[in-house]
């Protein structure tokens, strides 16, 4: 049977043991599916830290060899918990949130609100108002609009002024699925960086918006690229644009502002021989960039920050599922397909359905030494797109009640869940050290009906 345990794309805790079954942060699986059942997303928290404190020492090492501070905003969206915030507070860095939701768990943690960053398109009045209770260190605007409500909102309220970093498109657009891309000029994010028809740029009016509010502190400009980038360039062409841009601003009214935020989106390893940015490598060639941008602007650098998500908590993750019914399908002429049914499926990890994201699999609760065959993971959905892993060889004796885990299911997965068929969402349990400690226990249907106004 062909297993690419250990090594990417699973965390750096996972092996197998002398039988042959998969063991997690010292922890068997076997073990794990009888205390907590399946399916589970199960996080390997010593990977988790050793990632973010990596990013996190990475971009300082490689931004002060250039002279420039840097700080690292953890992106709740991948995945957001009270343990997991305190986890990549105790690692060094901030936590970026993008909604009332996540900001709440973060505060819950108790990371202090001048180390939380809130983003969004169409934050609601109350959401604002929470970030301005709190003295959130950073309100990413996303319109002109935005601009307008934040200072009104400040106004009635009173207080010092609202600490904003203005969220720009520059034109790159980079990472895997148009979905998941944010930087091209079509979509809903941020305001684009290109002047027409002899009018200031969308970003440049709301720059100048921001500075004419004495509601607001303008502290700086805010790009993200897209999603799982594997090559580096995209982030190198875009934090020149936005460095251009902030000497354009400087020229025009004389402020140089303190940051710039570069966004997340660090690609990681979801299949066996992908390989993962490697934040030593981004780091010091995105630092290498910016210092370049910034001597041939003639400006000082500025304090920068980035915002990973994915790549701090995907790979740390892995979900563990029940096989259920196991089903071979006869393709064409030549090929043979098995459906491998688990006990979740598109509820759990939509990413497939929604993007076509890839996945990798293994039976996990045993070693088999039958021949493997073509295989397709699906859910338990009413839906034929309830494809967990696409393709996959697995071994041909798979069966009922193996278990079997799906690699770097950290990132995306449980913040996307649904209850979609009324499924209950499953449970994140941490591994460490041998010790298993539930973070999000599982629901349960009473959970359900008790939304349920009869
Ligand atoms: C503004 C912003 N920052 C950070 C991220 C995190 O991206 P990733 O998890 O790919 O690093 C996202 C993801 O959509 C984002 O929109």
């Amino acid at each position: 049977m062909t297993t690419s345990i250990p090594g990417e794309p699973w965390s750096t805790g996972v092996a197998r043991d002398g039988s042959g079954a998969l063991v997690v942060g010292g922890v068997p699986v076997a073990r794990l599916a009888q205390e907590v059942g399946t399916p589970a997303y199960v996080l390997d928290e010593a990977d988790l830290r050793a990632r973010a404190a990596g990013y996190r020492r990475a971009f300082e090492t490689a931004f002060a060899e250039v002279g420039a501070g840097v700080d690292v905003y953890y992106a709740g969206k991948a995945f957001l918990s009270v343990a997991v915030a305190r986890w990549v507070h105790d690692e060094g860095l901030r936590v970026d949130t993008a909604s009332g939701g996540e900001l709440t768990v973060a505060l819950r943690a108790g990371v202090p609100g001048a180390d939380i960053g809130l983003h969004g398109n169409n934050k609601s009045d109350e959401e604002l108002a929470l970030a301005l209770d709190h003295g959130v260190g950073r309100v990413i605007v996303d319109s002109l609009v935005e601009v307008e409500r934040l200072a009104a909102l400040v106004r009635s309220r009173g207080g010092d002024p609202a600490p904003v970093m203005v969220r720009v498109t520059t034109g790159v657009h980079a990472g895997g699925h148009e979905y998941i891309s944010t930087a091209h000029e079509d979509q809903k994010f941020g305001l684009s960086v290109t002047a027409r028809d002899g009018q200031d740029s969308p970003a440049m009016t709301a720059l100048l918006a921001v500075l004419d509010h004495p509601e607001l502190r303008l502290l700086g400009i805010h790009s993200h690229i897209g999603s799982q980038i594997l090559d580096p360039s995209g982030f190198e062409v875009a934090a020149r644009v936005v460095l251009e841009l902030r000497a354009q601003l400087a020229r025009r009214t004389g402020v140089l502002v303190e940051e710039v935020d570069l966004g997340g989106g660090y690609g990681i390893a979801y299949l066996p021989g992908e390989v993962a940015l490697d934040p030593d490598r981004i780091a010091k060639d995105v630092a290498a960039s910016v210092a370049a941008a910034a001597a041939d602007l003639a400006t000082p650098l500025p304090r920068f920050s980035i915002e990973p998500g994915r790549a701090v908590v995907g790979p740390s993750g892995l979900t563990l599922y029940t096989v259920g019914t196991v089903k071979p399908v006869r393709v064409d002429d030549e090929t043979e397909r098995l459906y491998v049914s688990v006990d979740g499926g598109m509820s759990d990890n939509i990413r497939p359905a929604l993007y076509g994201a890839r996945y990798h699999a293994e039976v996990v609760g045993r070693l088999s030494s039958a021949p493997s065959v073509l295989a397709r993971v699906v859910g338990k959905h009413c839906e034929s797109g309830d494809v967990v892993v696409h393709e996959v060889q697995l071994p041909g004796d798979v069966r009922a009640g193996d278990l079997l885990a799906v690699a770097a299911t950290g990132a995306y997965g449980r913040s996307m869940a649904s209850n979609y068929n009324l499924l209950t969402r499953p449970p994140v349990v941490a591994v460490r050290d041998g010790a298993v400690r539930t973070l999000l226990r599982r629901e349960t249907v009473d959970d359900l009906l008790a939304l349920d106004q009869g």
